[in-house]
């Protein structure tokens, strides 16, 4: 995915588009760009292969002045990272700029028409395309007046495109007036006094605004400073509402930490605190999730549940699916949700299908999510991103309340998902077989659970010590059972997004099964082993790793010293449930990978190939 922001106002737009795109970099970032219009309202173009700081060099080299002005970081999906196919892109007379978020996917065909028709293209990318039929469009339209000639050419040329959008134009005969319109693809207003912004992410403008209008499919905005409208794309009028932004501009801040990803580690205590804050119900020793809109006698019909996401997030359902079968007794299966778009798996019609994605952009689980809602079936978001198209277009569902998540590998957004589902199988156990004791233990244990992971946090030293140990290993194996067999899978998916190395994670049973062809002197094996009810089993597979001269990083539980005796390396977590312990091993994990990616010199924000929410097929 990309990232998008248009400026319209009377302060110097490049300064703000800049800092903008700072903010969005995260979305992608192998090439940035910016149009302005200068005071002759000529489009002032600025484009740079690279990060971001190369487009910043490129402008003070080459000052663009303007109050208008969009620009556009990369995630390359056609084409590869250069000066040519960054965006904005112009259309054949060079008067019209675009940038877009999205796949045009029969961009091919329509490219092919446009240059039997004389068009000449700078750029390998579906973009451009878009761009000239928007300004061939322009140029045949039969309105006088220019804006209208935009809107017209705009609304003219979407329906010919097949694929996912979203896009701000402008056009030089136009000036202080931006188009934007979106389908598949984020794209937010931000209202500002004098000043309007459109963005694929409220991220990149809450410094200057907190109202946002979080348009929908098919929307098409006008913007000037001190005016808006919104429509959709077939003209009528479209009902929009204006938001608070939930975060300040500081919350979306680095601070002191030196990578969001750290920073965002750090935050765990109080972010799995926001997602069970006023969600625990004492007297009932059960939880309340109200968002999810169906009533006790709807959450008792269900018999079967589907938890779908993607990544990051299709871990924390796998932990879901352990803690809904363990306390509610309710078969439960992770679908990753681009196999469950396809699969068509048979649902009955008691089945309740869950979505989780933190950015609630993630086209796949997207698409599983309207998959699931084809077939008649309530599909609920576990959610962070408020505003966004699985939080708007589902059939209700929790927030995670964690707060911006910035870092591309996911952190935060996992214990707060695995939170969110511990409350969800509190709340339909109780309603089934849970006893009042064991509801009312596990309330306990989670509240606790904030502190306990504030005091893990205080080993990072630690931890950074065992990381810098293994800094050579060209691979790295992540074992755990039970609750722990999706951290494992989870440890093992932040090892390799930030640091390269080849890492797996496994059933630790699953070991004798082939994967211990692996073990060797060079490959570390991380044990998630707390001292549980498959504690004694975790031991046995450890002592086989060590059999065969693996070294062994074991995260257990405070007070099980014996384990130093055979694992080269120990780290300690708190006692808790035996249900709870994946809130609390994941944070060592999470940890090792961290310093061990920054000791590797890697960008641990914004990992190669990657980029923060996966917008695109
Ligand atoms: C996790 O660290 C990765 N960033 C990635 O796997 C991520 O979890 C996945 O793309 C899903 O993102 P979402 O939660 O925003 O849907």
């Amino acid at each position: 995915m990309c990232g998008i922001i248009g400026y319209v106002g009377k302060a110097s737009a490049a300064p703000i588009l800049l800092d903008g795109l700072k903010r969005l970099e995260y979305r992608g970032y192998d090439s940035s760009g910016l149009a302005i219009l200068d005071s002759d309202s000529h489009i002032q173009l600025r484009k740079k292969s690279g990060r971001i700081a190369n487009l910043r060099e490129e402008l003070s080299a080459h000052p663009a002045e303007g109050g208008c002005g969009i620009s556009h970081t990369r995630w390359a999906t056609h084409g590869q990272p250069s000066d040519e196919n960054a965006h904005p892109h112009r259309d054949r007379s060079g008067r019209l700029a675009l940038v877009h978020n999205g796949v045009i996917e029969n961009y091919q065909v329509l490219k092919d028409r446009l240059e039997l028709d004389g068009h000449q293209f700078l750029s390998q990318t579906d973009s451009e395309v878009l761009a000239h039929l928007i300004g061939l469009a322009f140029d045949n339209s039969k309105e006088t007046d220019p804006e209208k000639r935009l809107v017209a050419a705009v609304r003219a040329s979407l329906p010919k495109v097949s694929g996912t959008y979203g896009i701000v134009a402008m056009h030089e005969e136009a000036p202080g007036f931006l188009v934007g319109a979106r389908l598949g693809s984020p794209l937010v207003v931000g209202l500002g006094k004098g000043e309007n912004f459109l963005a694929s992410d409220v991220g990149a403008i809450v410094s200057h605004t907190a109202d946002a209008i979080y348009l929908q499919d098919r929307d098409l905005v006008c913007l000037k400073a001190d005016d808006f409208t919104v429509e959709n794309v077939d003209g009528d009028a479209a009902s929009y509402e204006v938001s608070k932004v939930e975060y300040t501009a500081e919350e979306a801040e680095m601070g002191e930490f030196p990578h969001y990803m750290l920073k965002e580690i750090f935050e765990q205590p109080s972010s799995i605190q926001n997602a069970f804050r006023g969600r625990l119900i004492d007297d009932e020793a059960s939880a309340l999730l109200g968002g999810l809109q169906l009533t006790p006698r709807e959450l008792r019909d269900v018999d079967r549940i589907v938890l779908c996401g993607c990544g990051t997030a299709s871990h924390a359902a796998m932990v879901g699916e352990y803690l809904i079968e363990h306390l509610a007794r309710i078969p439960t299966e992770v679908e990753t949700a681009s196999e469950f778009r396809y699969r068509n798996p048979p649902l009955d019609k008691n089945t309740l299908v869950f979505v989780l994605s933190q950015s609630g952009e993630t086209i796949d689980t997207l698409a599983a999510m309207r998959e699931g809602q084809r077939k008649g079936h309530r599909v609920l978001g576990i959610v962070n991103t408020v505003g966004s198209t699985i939080a708007r277009e589902s059939d209700g569902g929790s927030y995670l309340h964690s707060g911006p998540e910035i870092g591309v590998a996911a952190t935060k957004s996992f214990t707060s998902q695995v939170t969110v589902l511990t409350l969800l199988a509190i709340l339909l156990g109780r309603m089934r077989h849970l006893s009042v004791d064991y509801g009312n233990r596990l309330l306990h244990d989670l509240r606790e659970i904030p502190a306990k992971v504030e005091k893990i946090l205080q080993q990072t030293e630690h931890i950074k010590k065992i990381a810098e140990k293994y800094i050579d290993a060209p691979g790295m194996l992540f074992l755990g059972r039970q609750f722990n067999y999706p951290t494992a899978l989870e440890g093992a998916l932040k090892m390799k997004e930030i640091s390269y190395i080849f890492a797996s994670g496994h059933a630790a049973a699953e070991l004798k099964h082939g994967i211990i062809a692996l073990v060797s002197e060079e490959v570390p094996s991380v044990f998630i082993m707390p001292r549980d009810s498959v504690y004694e089993k975790n031991v046995s597979t450890l002592e086989e790793v060590k059999a065969r001269k693996g070294p062994v990083i074991a995260i257990t539980t405070e007070g099980s010293t014996e384990l130093e005796r055979i694992a080269d390396d120990v780290i300690y977590i708190p006692e808790t449930a035996e249900c709870l312990t994946p809130l609390l091993s994941v944070i060592p994990l999470q940890l090792l990978s961290y310093h061990f990616a920054v000791a590797r010199g890697c960008d641990v924000d914004k990992p190669r190939n990657l980029a923060k929410s996966v917008t695109v097929e």
